[in-house]
């Protein structure tokens, strides 16, 4: 398997690494300007997923029937987050303390993880993000979540998003929820609701 491709952007070490993790399509870099704005000073990293599908990069696989790879998704997650622990001491920033912020496939695979123990991360926001499956490690403990749905959107139905804030509750995650009446966009909105939870952050 390909090696992961990184980019990371040093800043206040006091101030927990935002874990950037990109939507089907996008890259290390992605969502650079978003994670700017919601924590200016803090260090950042980005991870591309190396699955690539019909072009875009992604954090695992589809079967050929469409549905998610599940083995891929376990495989991927497992090493996408050995591979951020390996870079946290690279880059000498603090792993347990980061935040990660996904968007759609990021976001997907970071709760993935989350809910499956593959990380020791607990915080997290995560934009437009889906359960992915219903088997979750009942000894998974989640910290303080912010979580975004778009009413419309065609990706993550309304069904789907209840059931990932089912499994991050049970987890003990505590979540802050936004909802916009749009699909699977991200508005400015939401940024800057996502920052106004991070500032308050504890
Ligand atoms: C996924 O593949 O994780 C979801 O369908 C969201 C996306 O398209 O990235």
């Amino acid at each position: 398997m390909a090696e992961f491709i990184n980019y990371f952007q040093d800043g206040d070490h006091s101030l927990p690494t935002i874990l950037m993790l990109h939507g089907t399509g996008g890259d290390e870099k992605d969502l650079l300007d978003i994670a700017e704005f919601i924590g200016r000073d803090n260090p950042k990293l980005g991870i591309r997923g190396r699955i690539v599908e019909g072009g875009a990069n992604r954090y695992f696989a589809h079967l050929p029937s469409g549905q998610f790879d599940l083995q891929s998704l376990q495989t991927e997650s497992a090493a996408l987050f050995q591979e951020v622990h390996k870079l946290a001491e690279e880059y000498k920033v603090d792993e347990d303390s980061m935040i990660m912020l996904g968007f759609s496939n990021g976001a997907n695979v970071g709760l993935y993880a989350m809910l499956h123990k593959l990380t020791p991360i607990k915080r997290g926001i995560f934009m437009h993000a889906m359960a992915l499956t219903d088997k979750i490690d009942p000894d998974a403990s989640v910290g303080k979540v912010w979580m975004s749905h778009g009413i419309l959107d065609p990706i993550v139905h309304e069904r789907n998003f209840a059931l990932i804030q089912k499994y991050v509750k049970n987890s003990g995650g505590q979540i802050t929820t936004f909802e916009h009446n749009r699909g699977h966009e991200v508005t400015m909105e939401e940024i800057q609701d996502a920052k106004n939870w991070l500032d308050k952050l504890e």
